[in-house]
């Protein structure tokens, strides 16, 4: 097929698809009064590459993938993850331009301005600023092994398998409600609800991880994201999972990713949340001081290097926010939290 033709077959130009030949992604055949021969393949890869422009992928990234023969799905992932996280900056712009607005004409307008451009600021900030420094990628292939581990002086998997069961449990789920896990590792908690026929998606920051799921559950969809961007539409999911995720979050953090939890789950949506955490900041206390006392630093400096949730916290978000809120203790340090919204216009009084 001659340039002209492929260009009108693909809705495109000629211009574009020089561009694309120039940068290396398709390459083809010259014939000897030199002109280029376009093959099916390469009609077919320009199909490709004209819709992976269009999601917004970079022409690198596709020539890299065309030349690896790789089918897209890591860079889609990672696409969509960043595109969430964009959206979620738009409308928390878009929110702040609304409450501008309301602002004009009235006195000390101006100061007021500069607080919500700081407030906007801050929290397109934290959307994106969260790293993994504790590596989850090269933790995924060991980590169904590490969790069973026992002899550790600190063991922060003690009673893991009954908080799953009993998060599983408090859900209760009905057949076709839609979970979603969140920092869902190799997925062991979504494992328990796909067991019972449940789509799930299992949600993590850790492409390892998620490869490791993946494997384990292919029932399950996997979505590259993270906490204060969730790879979610608003009202998407019937109840939220979590265990032992949420405390790689500062408290602050917490409050955005509580804050995410609310904005995909519908109306009734649920909350459980298994995790370390403590009852309340005089709880960490002493039970740090315990830890102390008996010399036992491996826990204090696992403490420290980690953000254990003050459940007290957590709780009153979920209270503000008109949710109904339970907890369960396990041991000092691992608790089961659920949360469900209440009808709006209702109150806990
Ligand atoms: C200790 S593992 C727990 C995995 C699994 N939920 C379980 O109970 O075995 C913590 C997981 O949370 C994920 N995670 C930590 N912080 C996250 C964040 N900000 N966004 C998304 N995932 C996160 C990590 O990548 C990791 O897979």
């Amino acid at each position: 097929m001659k340039i002209t033709e492929v260009a009108k077959k693909l809705e495109t130009t000629t211009r574009t698809i020089r561009f694309y030949e120039e940068k290396g992604l398709i390459a083809p055949e010259k014939a000897s009064n030199g002109y280029r021969i376009y093959t099916e393949e390469d009609v077919r890869d320009l199909r490709t590459i004209l819709a992976l422009r269009e999601v917004g992928l970079s022409t690198k990234e596709i020539k890299k993938a065309l030349e690896q023969n790789d089918d897209f799905t890591d860079y889609l992932h990672t696409q969509r993850s960043l595109l969430y996280e964009e959206m979620l900056q738009i409308r928390d712009m878009v929110a702040t331009v609304d409450r501008i607005v309301d602002m004009i004409g009235k006195a000390g307008k101006e100061e007021q301005m500069t607080n919500m451009a700081r407030e906007l600021k801050g929290l397109k900030e934290k959307r994106t600023s969260w790293r993994d420094r504790w590596n989850f990628d090269d933790q995924a292939k060991d980590y169904d092994d590490n969790i069973k581990t026992t002899g550790y002086r600190f063991n922060v998997h003690e009673h893991y398998d009954e908080a799953l069961k009993m998060a599983h449990a408090w859900v209760n789920a009905s057949p076709g409600e839609r979970g979603v896990d969140i920092g869902a590792g190799t997925g062991n908690l979504s494992g328990l609800f796909l067991r019972q026929g449940l789509p799930m998606i299992a949600v993590d920051q850790s492409k390892e991880m998620l490869k490791v799921c993946a494997e384990k559950h292919p029932q399950a969809e996997t979505r590259l994201g993270h906490f204060l961007s969730l790879p979610l539409n608003d009202k998407e999911a019937d109840f939220v999972v979590s265990s032992y995720a949420l405390h790689h979050l500062t408290d602050e953090d917490k409050d955005l990713a509580l804050a995410e939890f609310d904005r995909i789950l519908g109306d009734h949506g649920r909350v459980v949340i298994a995790d370390l955490m403590f009852r309340d900041e005089s709880d960490r206390k002493s039970v740090l001081e315990s830890y102390q006392e008996s010399g036992n630093e491996e826990a204090v400096e696992a403490i420290e290097d980690e953000y254990y949730a003050d459940r007290s916290r957590l709780i009153r978000w979920w209270e503000d926010h008109g949710y109904d809120v339970e907890a369960h203790q396990f041991n000092p340090i691992l608790h089961l939290l659920y949360a469900e919204k209440r009808e709006r216009g209702t109150s806990n009084e």
